[in-house]
């Protein structure tokens, strides 16, 4: 990497590996992941009135509004590990966040370095969605066939005790692939129109995909 900070994006539907991809990603390159859902589902577990504000939206599937999440980024931009760059993981969700962030990066004398977009067919997401599980106390995750724990419900890295997202629930996962068809899939639409989207098979092993994912990272930073 450069001393240029790197901002990227990772889209793709719900279930195509953002958290698992991003994460990688932020460290490898050095820079922090922001990611919407996982700060939001923290200000769920904590009360605070985003938390309140928000959680009838997820439990749905729906997206919650976007002067809420835009503000949530912009705070997050601030917090120490952010100082190389982000990769946005899941954000943004619509044209108008879309927007939004540019004019957040702008402010910062900052622009997108490149988006990068996972494909993945719709009957491995509805596998993958269906088949997750979540630490209840560190938050790591798992898939009960394709990333099972050692010991069945319990958290190799804490011993928490693994639930399923409350929106993991057949048809909240069907509501959401449908708001990403309508609302997300136009954003990856504008962003083809304008730089480019680079676009990675994300129906592979995990450690295939984050291989992929760190070399195209490390072209659009040289690029940039
Ligand atoms: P969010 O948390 O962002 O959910 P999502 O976009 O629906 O994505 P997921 O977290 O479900 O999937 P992922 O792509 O991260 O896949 P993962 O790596 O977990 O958002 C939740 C809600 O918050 C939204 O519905 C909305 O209400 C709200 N929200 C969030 N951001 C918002 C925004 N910007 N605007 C408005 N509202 C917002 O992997 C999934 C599973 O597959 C895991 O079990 C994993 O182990 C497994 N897996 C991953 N990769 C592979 C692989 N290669 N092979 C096999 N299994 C794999």
């Amino acid at each position: 990497m450069t001393d240029e900070r790197l901002f990227l994006v990772l889209m793709g539907p719900p279930g195509a590996g953002k958290g698992t991809q991003a994460k990688r990603l932020a460290e490898s390159e050095g820079i922090c992941q922001i990611a919407t859902g996982d700060l939001l589902r923290a200000a769920v577990a904590a009360d605070s009135e985003l938390g309140r504000k928000a959680e009838s939206y997820m439990e749905a599937g729906e997206l919650v509004p976007d002067d809420l999440i835009l503000d949530l980024v912009d705070q997050e931009l601030e917090r120490p590990g952010c100082e190389g760059g982000a990769v946005f993981d899941g954000f943004p969700r619509t044209l108008e966040q879309a927007r939004g962030l540019e004019v957040l990066l702008e402010r910062r004398g900052e622009s997108l370095d490149g988006v990068l977009a996972l494909e993945v067919p719709e009957e491995e997401l509805i596998r993958r969605l269906s088949g997750r599980r979540v630490c209840k106390s560190c938050g790591k995750m798992y898939h009960i066939r394709f990333d099972p724990p050692r010991q069945e419900g319990r958290c190799e890295e804490c011993g928490g005790e693994l639930v399923q997202r409350p929106d993991d629930q057949p048809e909240t996962i069907r509501n959401r692939l449908s708001v990403y068809r309508e609302e997300t899939r136009p954003v990856r639409d504008r962003y083809e129109d304008r730089a480019g989207v680079t676009v990675v098979d994300g129906d592979r092993p995990i450690d295939e995909i984050a291989a992929d994912l760190r070399d195209r990272a490390a072209a659009l930073a040289a690029e940039s």
